[in-house]
């Protein structure tokens, strides 16, 4: 062969490659996008079944916590939101609470600082996400339970059942999953992590190999077989609470007895004629994602040119007000009873935030007046749609990717940090992002602020768009931005997931941005207008479902930062 038949061969298959990763999936009876092409497939199978949005969503979410372990889980919390097909939304919360024994400053050394330790893969942490004490009250099972107990189907034991299956009998390691375990192996000081990939000859699992967790399959089948009460109560509470006793935890017994998954009003907003419901506290995702969209309703976008600087530094700049927002208001309601979220989520308000935008310059963002620091990928997300176009959006998380990364062997499933995600030192706001507002302080029960953003847009009261990321603070921008790229942009699912992002949280002051996609031009002319830029490869791994409604198709999309994620379609 000549070389430039070479070059030619080579081209074809690189466009060839490039036309797989960045398809998209079709389909008519429904759909399911995870993280994990096993977890959408189990999902998927769910619908053939007859299986509505919500059954899927919790077979799925069982799944995930079998072939995701970074942050598909037992262990942690989230949320879901739910569209109906005939328009009514709720959300249900499962969240995690934290233990009746924490305190405000229960991470704080005698001088009331907040001191640093190693964390699961080697590195200095500050200790509120480090060991048992940053665990709190896991949620997941009593939210899949509640949803499925309202808006469910199938018998639930045959929700459970697949993740079962997974996990005695094992599946395929990926080689991401490989990489993975190779280098918790190497860095980790947890013995429960460090054995987490191992078979029972106490060798890691090789990539492609089937790796098998029969602990974990016995904690399922007693939540398969005794619902939230096999998680809750009897056998697998008395382990997680004798654990935590022998093993300098705090949640005991009476914790997880306590422990309820709430139903809660969505936030609803619009943008143009659309609808967008989202979650409400304990996540600021639906506040601050509406705030920013009734912004950049007040935007032409016309005169706006995506990826243009103009786009750029006003994004930045919608971001920088959400977030300070955000950081001096936001918290559990169920502890902060008068939250202003109606006043944030009003056009009124959003025409104030705009009106001091400087086109041509940086605004200044002051911790004295009024962000916890950028954090990276975490928490998951999937997107499902049925075939009577009934929608959930789950985002779910253990917190850091996995979570403390501990656990008792005797259950197989790993614990969350998300203490972590309260305001550690009480009254101390830093110029490097940490917050110290009262509304997000430790109480006992009270759930942590999270920045999960599960979302669902409506059209005409029909679920139009499904989407959501994982990613710890920049979750809400990620969502924001693939939400105006569909809404306001006009792109397709693909492209808008694909498409650059920046992130902006007020405090650090500075635009973190997705430096194969942005061009150095407007990077420098951001540095320009006081912009500190700060190049990131990545940010979010979007998962979304769009409803052509025309003609009554789904179209799939899963992010290709994701190595092992995709749609399944029906
Ligand atoms: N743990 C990520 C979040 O809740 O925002």
């Amino acid at each position: 062969m000549k070389k430039n038949q070479i070059i030619a061969v080579l081209s074809f298959l690189l466009v060839l490659t490039s036309t797989v990763v960045t398809a998209q999936t079709y389909a008519k009876n429904g759909m399911v996008v995870s993280s994990s092409k096993i977890a959408s497939e189990v999902g998927r199978d769910i619908l053939k079944k007859g299986g509505n949005a919500i059954d899927a969503s919790v077979a799925t979410a069982f799944a995930l916590a079998v072939t995701l372990p970074a942050a598909g889980n037992i262990g942690g919390g989230g949320f879901i939101v739910y569209l109906d097909s005939s328009g009514s939304a709720t959300t249900i919360d499962f969240r995690e609470k934290a233990p009746l024994k924490a305190s405000s400053d229960m991470f704080l050394d005698a001088s009331g600082n907040l001191p640093k330790g190693i964390d699961l893969r080697g590195r200095e942490s500050t200790i509120n996400h480090i060991g048992l004490k940053s665990v709190g009250v896991p949620g997941t099972v009593a939210g899949l339970y509640l949803a499925h107990q309202k808006y469910g189907k199938l018998p639930w034991k045959e929700l459970v059942q697949p993740a079962i299956d997974l996990a005695s009998t094992g599946f395929e390691l990926s080689y991401a999953l490989y990489q993975t375990a190779l280098s918790i192996e190497k860095k980790s000081n947890i013995p429960f992590l460090k054995d987490y990939f191992k078979n029972e000859k106490g060798e890691i699992v090789g990539f492609g190999e089937l790796w098998q967790q029969p602990e974990l399959a016995n904690t399922l089948i007693a939540i398969r077989d005794r619902g939230r009460d096999g998680f809750y109560k009897g056998k697998v509470a008395k382990e997680i609470a004798d654990f935590m006793k022998e093993n300098g935890g705090i949640i005991s017994k009476k914790d997880l007895q306590k422990y309820e998954a709430v139903e809660r009003k969505p936030i609803e907003g619009s943008y143009k004629d659309y609808t967008i419901y989202s979650m409400p506290p304990p996540s600021s995702g639906g506040v601050a994602l509406v705030e920013m969209m009734n912004l950049m309703e007040l935007a032409n976008l016309d005169s706006i040119p995506f990826n243009s600087t103009a786009y750029t530094h006003l994004l930045a700049e919608v971001m920088r007000r959400a977030y300070a927002d955000r950081a001096e208001h936001m918290g559990d309601t169920d502890f902060n009873l008068n939250s202003p979220i109606k006043k944030l989520t009003s056009k009124e308000f959003a025409k104030s935030r705009f009106n001091n935008i400087d086109m041509s310059h940086a605004s200044i963002s002051d911790s004295t007046a009024f962000g916890q620091l950028y954090d990276g990928e975490s928490t998951t997300h999937f997107s499902v749609v049925d075939k009577d176009r009934n929608a959930v959006s789950l985002t779910y998380t253990l917190e850091h990717s996995y979570g403390s990364g501990m656990g008792s062997p005797k259950l197989g499933f790993i614990f969350n940090n998300e203490m972590g995600d309260f305001n550690p030192i009480p009254n101390k706001t830093t110029t490097r992002g940490l917050i110290g507002t009262k509304p997000n302080l430790i109480e006992p029960e009270k759930r942590m602020l999270s920045s999960m953003t599960p979302t669902i847009v409506a059209q005409n009261g029909k679920p139009y768009l499904v989407i959501g990321s994982p990613g710890g603070r920049t979750i809400i921008n990620t969502v924001f931005q693939t939400t105006l790229n569909v809404l306001g942009y006009n792109m397709p699912i693909k492209k808008a997931i694909e498409a650059m992002k920046i992130h902006h949280q007020w405090l650090p002051d500075r635009v973190v941005y997705e430096y194969d996609l942005l061009s150095p031009d407007t990077r420098r002319t951001m540095e320009q207008m006081g912009h500190k830029m700060v190049p990131v490869r990545n940010l979010g791994v979007l998962m979304g479902i769009l409803i052509d409604t025309e003609n009554n198709v789904l179209i799939g999309a899963s992010d290709s930062s994701s190595a092992d994620g995709g749609a399944k379609g029906h």
